[in-house]
């Protein structure tokens, strides 16, 4: 399965903090945005990721990121013009996904919860169309709205509904099959202008392809739009790593447990930010694998 993460956009709710920024490098308390999505696509497993931002702003991701290899990674770089719609990322990353499966994650979304790598595991083995991932809100109306019936079986999936037929939104993140890049080609403009993603699910829905997981109460998913929302997702990170000592969205960590890099290099990448928590924190989960052969 490849990956593509939705990194563009203008940002212009977080204006000024945008105003020569992308919004999803922006801090989000120890770490930049974009580790928060980059590592649910490495929970799942995926190791080929493609990163699209605006022209403006490719750059500092490439010097973020780089190749992906120090992560055990291959990363790639792509630009959308236009916020023309989150579906057009599809489109843009067609030749990058080839003949594969693709998990699509939005960059301004966190996803912290118990048993959530089982979670992306089970539904990528089982993986027949659309696998979206729902979440219980307050505000449904901002986000996409799917409609369950008793058994769980998805009914109706609406972008922004003025009446929410239920307050499960849809989350920022969405595993395909490879149909879905002629799915997401044949997708015309809504009445705002965009190729939309929900577009793109309910032509799976149409197709009884499309499925819901709901993640439940003790899960943590936030999105980070507005100055607030942006100062509350990283108030929760600080909490939680500060009351646990378990980090949040550490790519290092997630790398070592999937194996993707060893003891050593982990230990390594933490000695390049010795002097810091995180630093200390990737060191210490490095010798905690019990695989360090020195240091
Ligand atoms: O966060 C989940 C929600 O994300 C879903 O429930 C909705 O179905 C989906 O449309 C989307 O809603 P938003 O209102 O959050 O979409 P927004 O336009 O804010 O875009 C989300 C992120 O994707 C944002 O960080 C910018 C980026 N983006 C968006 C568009 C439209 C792009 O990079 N390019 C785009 O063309």
């Amino acid at each position: 399965m490849k990956g593509i993460i939705l990194a563009g956009g203008s940002g212009t709710r977080l204006r000024p903090l945008t105003a020569t920024l992308s919004k999803q490098i922006l801090p989000v308390y120890d770490k930049p945005m974009i580790y928060y999505p980059l590592s649910v696509l490495m929970l799942a497993g995926v190791r080929e990721i493609l990163v699209i931002s605006s022209r403006d702003h490719s750059e500092m991701f490439r010097d973020l990121l780089g190749d992906g290899s120090r992560l055990g990674l291959r990363v790639e770089y792509a630009e959308q013009d236009q916020p023309n719609g989150i579906a057009e990322a599809l489109i843009i990353g067609a030749d990058f996904v080839g003949d594969d499966q693709v998990a699509l994650v939005l960059g301004d979304n966190i996803f912290h919860g118990p048993r959530f790598s089982l979670m992306l595991g089970e539904a990528t083995a089982a993986l027949d169309g659309v696998a979206l991932f729902g979440y219980r809100v307050s505000d449904p109306q901002r986000y996409a709205v799917g409609e369950i019936d008793a058994d769980g079986r998805l009914l109706s999936l609406e972008e922004k509904p003025l009446r929410p037929k239920s307050n499960l939104a849809v989350t920022g993140l969405y595993l395909y099959d490879n149909d879905v890049i002629g799915v997401a080609k044949n997708v015309t403009p809504s009445a705002r202008g965009e190729l939309e993603i929900t577009d793109v699910n309910r032509a799976y829905l149409a197709q009884g392809r499309a499925h819901l997981t709901e993640l439940g109460r003790g899960f943590a998913w936030l999105d980070m739009g507005t100055h607030d929302s942006l100062l509350h997702a990283g108030q929760y990170v600080q909490l939680v790593e500060q009351r646990q000592g378990e980090w949040i969205a550490c790519v290092e960590e997630v790398a070592l447990h999937r194996g993707f890099i060893t003891a050593e290099q982990c230990y390594r990448l933490g000695q390049e930010m010795a002097g810091t928590a995180y630093g200390t924190y990737v060191q210490e989960i490095a010798h905690r694998s019990g695989a360090m052969t020195s240091a």
